[in-house]
């Protein structure tokens, strides 16, 4: 007897799970709910079902019970959040998806933590605010010793949107006020902020038993670069290189089971898609897990539902009826590459732009294009929500993939369409510099240790100096880095240059790092690293709020000058003492300072926070110089990150 089966949701992620069960030579009958009018005739549609109307899913349920639906595939989060998957097995229909109280995972992100926590599954520390002026007190707090940056999430579920990076106590007090007024967020979870890769792994639950898929990258953020805000994702890939193989089984006895076994002590058994959202140092081998999610994500179920050669419907039913020990241990993935890229409407995340003509040599046509916003009106699509469809490509690499799936995208056009062109794209290599010292190399370890930490993509390739004694090369030779002096003849600025310039040259560095090098460049030096958009790439760090106090002993010259704050500024170095354009700037209260000493400590504190974190975007070239006088150089510049 062949199977009826359900698959609730409408977006491009249902389209890759409808379309994947109805390959399976079990399925007899394949219906969506709503479903989309672009999925072509393949599917019975029940397109009235409005997912987010809970007072219907009694109605809906009922409706799948006289079907005889044999098996109801949940796709999205809010209708298992709002406790779909109960009301349907109540109603006698078998259901993939958990029930909404195994959903709270997803749903929650402060009893996600604890679940976390108690079962010991690494995770980043943390802080659970109950109201708006509970969250600021506790950044008040952590403002003193603040380290590369907080997270703020709040509670509920927002689409990818309730969640804030930020990397200065500023910033995260106002995503407090931003999330309590725009998304009437009154938990929060205030989370520290962690570097590494970040990868997508997912495991079908039967409520006891995990089976991993193979992991997936994607790509949350609007705009190239992982700029702009965050997005429900952009793009993704599946398998992402560099994962050793040994990791899956990690993976499972140290965060899937763990999750379950909690999960199960509370009395919330978990059958679905259990997706945990990980950041992992490949150095080290550390991972934690920032999230959770109560379903397969999107769009990475497109991609691995495209690379996986097994039939899809006995394991989801397998996983639905706590069966999963009747099944193989491992689930088979081709091993290709695959990669999908999205297509979103103007103006999403905030507000896409719906009815826009969709213009396309061939609507139906997975597995290389999914579609989700998009409707029929009269006899043309037109876009109707945030991501309007994927294009996805495969191949032997993940480089051929990627062209693919461009090569997909192209064949769809609508106005104002949005897309990354970097899905991918190895946008991560990390930027060679040479860093330039003259004296202890404190911001040489800085920069060394968040490029370990991997919250730097930089390398180091060469520590000069140009004293012979500086401890900093003392502390370059330790680490094992080449570590080269070249010491200026009295009076000979030119030839001095030109000696660095071929100390460097074997090492071939991207940037010039400056911390605390005590010689001011030559035009001829920064040439050398001219970039064609008008600025040299060299950056430096200066020990004050720029362009007060340039020159030599920028704390000395703030505390003998009675100033009640001091700061540290980084800016591209031009051919004047301290007066290219600023980056990045802190202040400091040193109105209690006795001692310049203590200035300096305090600024040394900042330093080594501020420095690594401007890197990280100039470092990338990912700003924008805003001219503040159309006469001038580039001088009057701000540098805005992008
Ligand atoms: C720092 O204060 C930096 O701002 C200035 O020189 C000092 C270098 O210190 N340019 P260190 O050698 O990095 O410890």
């Amino acid at each position: 007897m062949k199977k009826t089966v359900l698959v609730l949701g409408s977006g491009g992620r249902e389209h890759a799970l409808a379309w994947k069960l109805a390959r399976s030579p079990q399925v007899g009958r394949l219906m969506v709910a709503p479903g989309n009018d672009a999925w072509g005739p393949d599917y019975e549609r029940w397109p009235e079902i409005n997912l987010s109307e809970r007072e219907s899913y009694a109605r809906l349920a009922e409706r799948a019970r006289q079907a005889r639906v044999d098996l109801a595939v949940i796709g999205p989060d809010n209708p298992l959040a709002d406790g779909l998957a109960d009301v349907l097995i109540s109603h006698g229909v078998p259901t993939f998806g958990p029930s909404a109280a195994a959903a709270r995972i997803e749903a929650s992100k402060a009893f996600a933590k604890e679940v976390m926590q108690a079962a010991g599954v690494p995770t980043a520390r943390f802080f659970r605010a109950d109201s708006v002026s509970e969250a600021l007190s506790i950044l008040d707090r952590l403002s003193k010793d603040w380290g590369p940056g907080w997270v703020v999430k709040c509670d509920g579920l927002a689409l990818g949107k309730g969640v804030r990076v930020c990397a200065f106590p500023h910033e995260a007090r106002d995503a407090v006020t931003d999330l309590a007024k725009n998304a009437g967020a009154s938990t929060f979870v205030i989370e520290e902020r962690l570097f590494g890769e970040e990868l997508s792994w997912m495991a079908l639950c039967d409520g006891k038993r995990a089976v991993l898929l193979d992991p997936a990258r994607d790509h949350k953020r609007l705009g190239d670069a992982d700029t702009g805000p965050n997005t429900g994702g952009m793009g993704a890939f599946s398998p992402v290189p560099g994962v050793p193989a040994e990791f899956a089984e990690r993976m499972k006895n140290e965060v899937f089971l763990p999750v379950l076994r909690e999960l199960e002590r509370r009395g919330a058994e978990f059958k679905g898609v259990l997706y945990a959202g990980l950041m992992w140092n490949p150095r080290s081998g550390k991972f934690w897990v920032l999230e959770f999610n109560a379903r397969f994500g999107d769009p990475e179920a497109q991609v691995l539902l495209t690379r996986m050669e097994d039939d899809l419907f006995p394991w989801c039913e397998a996983a639905a009826r706590c069966e999963l020990d009747t099944m193989p241990e491992k689930m088979r993935f081709s091993r290709e590459s695959a990669l999908i890229v999205v297509g979103a409407a103007a103006g999403y995340p905030d507000s896409p732009e719906r009815d826009q003509v969709i213009a396309c040599e061939k609507m139906i046509d997975p597995p290389s294009l999914f579609w989700g916003g998009v409707r029929k009106k009269s006899d043309r699509y037109v876009t109707a929500g945030g991501r309007v469809f994927g294009a996805v490509g495969t191949g032997a690499s993940l480089a051929e993939a990627r062209t693919r799936a461009y090569a997909r995208l192209s064949t769809v056009q609508f106005s104002g369409m949005q897309f990354r062109s970097d899905i991918g794209a190895s946008s991560d290599q990390p930027v060679p510099i040479a860093v330039l010292a003259s004296g202890r190399g404190s911001n040489f370890e800085a920069i060394q240790t968040a490029i370990e930490a991997g919250a730097l993509s930089a390398r180091i390739v060469a520590v000069l100096s140009d004293k012979a004694d500086a401890p900093v090369l003392a502390k370059a030779r330790a680490i094992g880095l080449p570590a080269l002096s070249v010491v200026p003849r009295k009076g000979d600025r030119a030839a001095h240059e030109e000696a660095v310039l071929a100390a460097l040259r074997p090492y071939a560095p991207h940037f010039l790092v400056l911390a605390g090098y005590m010689r001011i460049l030559s035009p001829k030096l920064l040439q050398a690293f001219r970039s064609d958009r008008g600025y040299s790439r060299v950056v430096n760090i200066h020990p004050s709020l720029l362009p007060s106090f340039s020159g030599a002993g920028g704390y000395r010259q703030a505390f003998e000058h009675g100033a009640q704050l001091a700061g540290a500024s980084v800016h591209l170095v031009d051919e004047s003492l301290d007066g290219g354009p600023i980056c990045a700037q802190e202040a400091f209260s040193i109105a209690d300072c006795r001692t310049v000493e203590e200035v300096e400590r305090r600024g040394l504190v900042v330093e080594h926070r501020l420095y690594p974190e401007a890197l990280r975007w100039i470092l990338s070239e990912r700003f924008v110089m805003d001219k503040m006088d159309k006469s001038s150089e580039n001088r009057r510049a701000r540098v805005r990150q992008n």
